[in-house]
């Protein structure tokens, strides 16, 4: 029973950084660019439409109740949730600056079975979130190409889409496309095809990937600011009214879902093991790219919901797009979904890095096959993992739906942050004199707080997406016990020492 606590000593995780064979060559700049290639993305290009109108179900029933221009606050709230956890996070990757983010400070903070838990937990945060980002993507690419490339909708909409879909005519789609053997062929091709390019372009290195990143990037900015200055010209400002249709309730649950909008600042501690001086960038890189995305996220909900109705945004896969459109500003329409494009192209690429890396360290410490921990001699990326996590992405993204897996994401990853906090106070306890490059001020009142603002948050989501969650660990914990347990490295070296 003991053996399932055991901690990885730090002094063994910083050792194992230095000989790694990961390259390092990122500094605080490209983290901070690394950190809005993957926050700004599906959440506030996609998920935003559903957390301003809310969403009901193929049969009717409310999923969830929209926060409608209250979404301003959803925003707010969220900041200030991501801020506590993001100081928690900086403090533990300046500490233990490791590939696996979450997972590596849980192993020397709580103990390898809670590192499991994790490991397992942040697939839903960076595979099944690519997942999201890919079907957002694939809405952008069709509202960008409609009128010269048109697919026929049975190629560019996931069974699952069309399955829950309030809409009648996408509903409908389970009837009307092409049936083989009496199953209805429903894929989205542009969300598989996005995911193998990306995994392509992160099999030919990491050095290459963070310049092209650094570009769209740039292109995401540019195309924003587009969409403010046009956007806010057609302001109605009668939209503002009733400023919270649904009070508190719809702020919170609005919240819930485009919290997926925040993901990815943590992710850049992944990138630990190949950041130049990490003990310094790694906080910068966090709490700066956070702050910058904040910012950018309040603007645009209050322009978004001063241009159209809230309400009208709940069955658009493309608000951003779609309030453009409404307000007769078409071929504005047409760059800001170019733009999107491109941004959530920037959002998997660091996704993709990102989970990879984690099955790395995961293999590495014995808790998944060693084969995992394979890497390629001349590019020195894990290969191996970056070709499952892209085979497993683009089939899940060919017949999923986006909302749906926003949920499944934002509980998994509120979940991870959560333990974070946690895992921050946990360490401050066991090993007080370790050095710190980086300290959370008042470390109490954050790390609380910022643990119950994280399960707060994740109370606003529907409750199959919490079915959904425990069904998720429990496998975990069956993996867990089936496999890792028997072949961690940790307890195999404690079982010869004892
Ligand atoms: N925050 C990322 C996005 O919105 C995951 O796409």
């Amino acid at each position: 029973m003991k053996g399932l606590f055991s901690r990885k000593p730090i002094a063994a995780l910083v050792a194992e950084t230095e000989s790694t064979a990961l390259k390092r060559s990122l500094g605080a700049g490209d983290l901070i660019m690394l950190a809005i290639g993957a926050v700004i993305g599906a959440g506030i290009f996609g998920s935003i439409g559903s957390a301003a109108a809310g969403q009901v179900d193929a049969a009717g029933h409310v999923v969830r109740v929209g926060a409608g221009p209250a979404l301003v606050l959803s925003f707010l709230l969220l900041g200030a949730v991501c801020a506590l956890a993001g100081l928690c996070y900086a403090e533990l990757a300046s500490m233990i600056p490791q590939a696996g983010s979450a997972y590596a400070y849980t192993y020397a903070t709580l103990g390898e079975v809670v590192a499991w838990i994790i490991g397992w937990d942040l697939i839903l945060e960076y595979a099944v979130g690519n997942v999201a980002v890919a079907i957002s993507w694939g809405d952008y690419f069709k509202s960008l190409t409609g009128d010269w490339l048109p697919l026929p909708i049975w190629l560019t909409t996931g069974y699952r889409t069309a399955l829950l879909s309030s809409d009648p005519g996408v509903h409908g789609l389970i009837n009307s496309a092409p049936h083989i053997a009496g199953i209805p062929i429903l894929i989205n091709v542009p969300a598989f095809f996005i995911v193998g390019l990306i995994t392509i372009l992160l099999l030919s290195g990491v050095r290459e990937s963070a310049r092209a990143n650094n570009i769209m990037v740039a292109v995401k900015l540019i195309v924003l600011a587009i969409f403010l200055v046009m956007g806010s010209q057609h302001i109605n400002t009668a939209n503002y009214h009733p400023f919270a249709p649904n009070g508190w309730t719809g702020i919170h649950q609005g919240a819930a879902i485009v919290f997926f909008a925040y993901i990815g600042f943590d992710a850049i501690s992944t990138a630990a093991e190949e950041t130049k001086n990490p003990q310094r960038n790694l906080p910068i890189g966090i709490l700066g790219g956070l702050a910058i995305c904040t910012l950018i996220y309040v603007v645009i909900g209050a322009v978004l919901t001063g241009m159209v109705p809230s309400a009208s945004l709940g069955t658009e896969a493309d608000p951003l797009a779609f309030a453009l459109k409404a307000t007769g500003l078409t071929s504005i329409s047409k760059i800001v979904a170019l733009g999107a494009v491109f941004s959530m192209a920037a959002v998997l690429l660091v996704f993709q890095y990102g989970q990879p890396r984690i099955f790395y360290a995961m293999a590495r410490d014995g808790l998944l096959p060693r084969w995992a921990a394979k890497v390629h001699p001349r590019t020195h990326i894990p290969h191996v993992t970056t070709i499952i996590t892209g085979v497993f992405v683009a089939t899940w993204a060919l017949i999923g739906d986006a909302n749906e897996t926003y949920d499944l994401t934002n509980i998994g990853t509120l979940f991870a942050f959560m333990l974070v906090c946690l895992g921050v106070l946990a360490l401050r306890y066991i090993e007080p004199d370790r050095k710190r490059p980086f300290r959370v001020p008042f470390v109490w009142p954050v790390a609380v707080v910022g643990a119950g603002a994280c399960v707060y948050v994740m109370l606003g989501l529907p409750h199959q997406a919490w079915t959904r969650f425990t069904w998720w660990l429990v496998i975990g914990v069956v993996l867990y016990i089936a496999y890792g347990y028997r072949n961690s490295t940790l307890r195999s070296g404690e079982k010869q020492r004892g």
